[in-house]
């Protein structure tokens, strides 16, 4: 991968519609999901991202075929034999992890290698092996491979000590073709775990509850193959929604579904942006002269997002008064915080808590994305900057955002990509 970064001078509105993506977080574990039927999966609009290319890496490493015809992408895993997933494949992409449970409920067993932690946290996986476990799977790790036997797995009950995304999708995944009832109590809520079970039931599984308390997972034969459009992706929208809280201007969001990001949206009326929703459309207007939302937590769905915790940040580093943020799931999630500092933003940081007193006008300046939502963060106080502002690492941001600069720019941003001259 050669290096790049954005190039932005600050201080323009922003105006125009764009259209939304389909969710990164959606398609990965539904990517996974593929492997567990022989037939063809066609997913629609695939986001043109890195992790979803990493995604499709992996799954041609097992032995499955992937193609792209016009814009959805063609799973055929008829041929998949491997159920081990590398060591480098493992460490490129966190999600190789829930491939555990479409590997062991296609093959009986897997074998992944630990992801390792990233900029934002440790990133256990101690809640996806315990559950697994309590399925009946035998677990081995050593010398950071985990080795899974489900030769005796049978359906049961998991409650999960934390609702863990991840934890979840690969429990829903691993209990598909067990016969009887399983359920998962405690498991999360996001929309995409939602959009997961309503991949898994298109293509015959029985899982009924994802979005409550407790998900039901009723054991089938086998799964066909599906055509599937997943959610758009409410990360993406939300950063663009704050962009142009923090530039000032009116910006339409095509293809979003508004009451996934209802937090959002309560804090950005909050701080005097008007915004009307239809159906699948959301339309922000903004002054650009935003008041301080004052607390910001962190918390699972349908509580404040933590992917979108930088960027609100951010945003109240130009707030009017004084903001606390708390960020509650991820240790160090703060990271960009010291980046901002030097664009003169005034934040105060005390663990997992930053206190943000918001400034008159942030400068431009040379700074390094060190993770995805923290350097999206970035380009969003380079865009409402006095002056110029260098983002280094932007292959950070390519991991969730498909050419984020062209993006910006069509609704009316000074922001170009230029590979670093090393
Ligand atoms: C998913 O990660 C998302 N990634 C993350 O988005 C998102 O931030 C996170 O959910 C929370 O919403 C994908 O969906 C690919 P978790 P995941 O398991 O599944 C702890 C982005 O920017 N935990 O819900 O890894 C963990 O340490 C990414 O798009 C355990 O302790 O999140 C964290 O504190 C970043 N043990 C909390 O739970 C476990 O076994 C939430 O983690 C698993 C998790």
């Amino acid at each position: 991968m050669f290096m790049e970064k954005f190039l932005i001078y600050g201080g323009e509105k922003l105006f125009g519609n764009i259209k939304v993506d389909c969710a990164k977080n959606a398609y990965l574990p539904i990517m996974a999901a593929s492997v567990m039927t022989e037939d063809e999966v066609v997913l629609k609009n695939m986001p043109n991202i890195l992790d979803i290319q990493n995604m499709r890496k992996i799954l041609e490493f097992l032995g499955a075929e992937t193609k792209i015809d016009g814009v959805d992408l063609h799973i055929f895993g008829k041929n998949i034999k491997n159920s081990t997933i590398s060591n480098n494949l493992s460490k490129n992409l966190r999600s190789s992890v829930f491939m555990l449970g479409p590997l062991l409920a296609r093959f009986k067993k897997a074998r992944v290698s630990y992801p390792g932690g990233c900029n934002i946290g440790l990133r256990p996986i101690d809640l996806h092996l315990k559950g697994l476990k309590e399925l009946g799977a035998k677990v081995i790790e050593s010398h950071g491979n985990i080795c899974c036997d489900g030769s005796k797995m049978k359906s049961g009950t998991v409650i999960l000590d934390y609702p863990s995304v991840g934890a979840t999708e690969n429990l829903m995944m691993a209990s598909i073709f067990l016969p009887g009832v399983t359920k998962i109590y405690n498991p999360a809520k996001e929309p995409e775990i939602v959009d997961l079970q309503n991949f898994l039931n298109s293509m015959g599984a029985s899982v009924c509850g994802a979005g409550s308390d407790e998900i039901t997972i009723t054991g089938v034969q086998k799964l066909s193959g599906t055509t599937y459009k997943p959610i758009p992706d409410r990360i993406v929208a939300g950063t663009l929604l704050i962009a142009c809280a923090m530039c000032g201007g009116k910006v339409t969001l095509e293809n979003v579904v508004p009451e996934h990001f209802l937090s959002l949206t309560d804090k950005l009326q909050k701080s005097g942006c008007k915004i009307v929703v239809s159906s699948d459309k959301i339309t922000i207007e903004s002054k650009g002269k935003p008041k301080s939302v004052e607390m910001v937590e962190t918390l699972p769905y349908p509580g404040f997002p933590t992917d979108l915790q930088s960027q609100i940040l951010a945003m109240q580093t130009i707030s009017k008064g004084v903001c606390v943020v708390r960020e509650n799931l991820f240790e160090t999630r703060f990271r960009f915080a010291q980046e901002l500092i030097k664009m003169g933003a005034d934040i105060k940081l005390c663990g997992q808590t930053a206190f943000v007193c918001g400034v008159k006008e942030l400068m431009g300046a040379e700074v390094f994305a060190s993770d995805l939502r923290g350097g999206a963060a970035l380009v969003l106080a380079g865009l409402c900057a006095k002056g110029h502002t260098t983002v280094h690492g932007v292959h950070h941001i390519d991991r969730g955002y498909s050419s984020f600069e062209k993006v910006l720019s069509a609704l009316g941003a000074k922001i170009t990509r230029e590979s670093e001259n090393l």
